[in-house]
């Protein structure tokens, strides 16, 4: 109570910023600049046959106990201001006809002055909606309490509660919360305190696979990666200043995020049976399609939404019509009768188009024979530098004496490895040695037929699998240099496949 009295102060400044967010996502160009949804780099492959009945197709699905008519979220915007009503009221009207799902924008305004409830209050427009009440997830460690937001659910008659996650927004605000320390904690606390699902939501910046499993494992019914390639909120703050550094800082953050078809993929493998939303730079059918092919549970558009309400209900009807007819069509041309299928099918393909290769020569100074040298981090630096997002990395030692092996790091396991190796190849008694017998070799060429023939037991490369633009590397699993020889001047050359 006392967090939300102390800032009864900003309730003007919230309602103005509430007005100024529609008035520059209508006006200005705010989408992100330098970074895509990825969807585009994906495409159906048609099917010719697809054994169904074009009116059998089922668009339906049932999230979180509501029965859908189509995977389709509208996702969190708005209210506070009248505008902002209107533009709910649309939406809601929609999300009801077609049984869609709706997101409200944030209710802090609506906690702190709850005369503005008309602007959000949808229920009695849409009964059959899955609808959710919407919060910064920030407010919790600003005193905004449990009960606060039993409070606002309750107010909503929402079906959930949204929290979003938007500390680069925060950031840039002159009037930013940015107290994000220990949040996750207060999270889980809500989670346990709420009797309705909460979801964690980004505002189109993403969120990676760790965080997602942190999210599920701290009590969050699904997620929302509100991934990179839509309204880039760095954009839309940087149209809110004056400042001109201001918004030279918040232009440099225009091309920031996890595109939000590889933030998707990642956050689908973290959390396999997870109810994942997809959000962030969907423009179609045909991106919700390929969202629910690549793992979506639900696939969510905002600033279509808006510019379509803004124009009229019937603009907005229209959208949603549209993008639900052409997940239908191609669900048809796929031959996946059922969302279920359609998420199963195998006909979703990774454009080749973009197929291309980055490599880099690692040089490494080795201290003695038998180091396992750990280079695992500088193999993700290059990855990471590549910008190749999905592929194989392929991590090469120019060597005969060094070799390149995945294992453990753990001191005493290599010992053991060290001794292993000295018993399957020890040192001495081998004809390479007798270097008299070989012409034209240097004067210093060293006696090491048993680097050579350890080396023959392990390997010159490893090949690793680059998914979502992670390296999938198990929790102990880590790249190794082995120097079988003696101190030396190294090589590794690592390559990077993919798109
Ligand atoms: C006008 C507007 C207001 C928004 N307000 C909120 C909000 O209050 N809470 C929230 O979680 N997300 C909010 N968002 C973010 C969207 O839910 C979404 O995550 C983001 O815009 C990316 O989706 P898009 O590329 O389809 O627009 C807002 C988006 C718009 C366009």
């Amino acid at each position: 109570m006392c967090a939300i009295r102390a800032s009864e102060a900003r309730d003007e400044p919230t309602v103005e910023r509430k007005a100024d967010h529609i008035r520059i996502n209508l006006n200005e160009d705010v989408s992100a600049k330098g970074v895509t949804s990825g969807f585009e780099r994906y495409r159906f492959q048609h099917c010719a046959l697809p054994e169904i009945d074009l009116d059998r197709v089922d668009t339906g699905t049932a999230i979180l106990g509501r029965r859908l008519g189509a995977p389709l979220l509208i996702s969190c915007m708005t209210g506070g201001v009248p505008e902002a009503g209107k533009i709910n009221m649309a939406l809601a009207r929609v999300a009801q006809e077609l049984h869609l799902a709706m997101g409200l924008g944030s209710g802090r305004v609506l906690l702190e002055s709850p005369d503005v409830l008309p602007t959000f209050d949808v229920r009695p427009l849409a009964p059959d909606a899955l609808l959710f009440a919407n919060l910064g997830a920030v407010q919790l460690n600003r005193g905004v309490t449990p009960e606060q937001c039993k409070r606002l659910v309750g107010l909503l008659r929402a079906d959930g509660l949204v929290l979003h996650l938007n500390a680069l927004q925060e950031a840039l605000q002159p009037e930013g919360d940015t107290v994000f320390g220990g949040l996750l904690d207060r999270i889980g606390e809500l989670c346990g305190a709420l009797d309705v699902p909460v979801i964690a939501k980004e505002v189109g910046w993403g969120i990676s696979a760790d965080i997602v499993r942190g999210l599920f494992e701290a009590g969050v019914a699904a997620v929302d990666v509100a991934g990179a390639g839509g309204t880039s909120w760095s954009e839309v703050e940087k149209h809110r200043m004056d400042d001109p550094v201001r918004r030279q800082v918040a232009a440099a953050f225009a091309d920031w995020g996890l595109p939000t078809a590889d933030a998707l993929r990642g956050a689908r493998r973290a959390a396999p049976e997870g109810i994942i939303f997809a959000s962030g730079g969907l423009k179609d059918g045909m991106d919700v399609a390929k969202a629910v092919a690549l793992g979506a549970d639900l696939a969510g558009l905002a600033g279509p939404f808006l510019r379509a309400a803004s124009e009229s209900e019937d603009a907005a009807f229209g959208l949603a019509v549209e993008i639900v007819e052409v997940l239908r069509t191609v669900m048809f041309c796929t031959g996946s009768a059922t969302i279920e299928d359609l998420r199963r099918t195998p006909r979703l393909v990774a454009s080749t188009a973009s197929f291309r290769a980055a490599s880099e020569i690692l040089r490494l100074r080795t201290a003695d024979a038998g180091q396992f040298l750990d280079i695992t981090d500088e193999v993700l630096a290059v990855v990471a530098r590549s910008g190749i997002r999905d592929g194989v990395v392929h991590v090469f030692s120019n060597h005969t004496t060094g070799a390149i092996r995945i294992n453990e790091n753990e001191p005493l396991l290599i010992s053991d490895f060290q001794r292993l190796l000295e018993r399957l190849a020890p040192t001495g008694g081998y004809e390479h040695d007798e270097l008299d017998r070989r012409p034209g070799i240097p004067a210093d060429e060293p006696r090491n037929g048993h680097a050579h023939g350890r080396h023959l037991l392990l390997s010159s490369s490893e090949t690793l699998p680059l998914v979502a633009g992670e390296v999938t590397l198990g929790s102990w699993q880590r790249i190794f240099f082995i120097e079988l020889c003696s101190s030396r001047d190294r090589s590794v050359t690592i390559q990077v496949v993919g798109s």
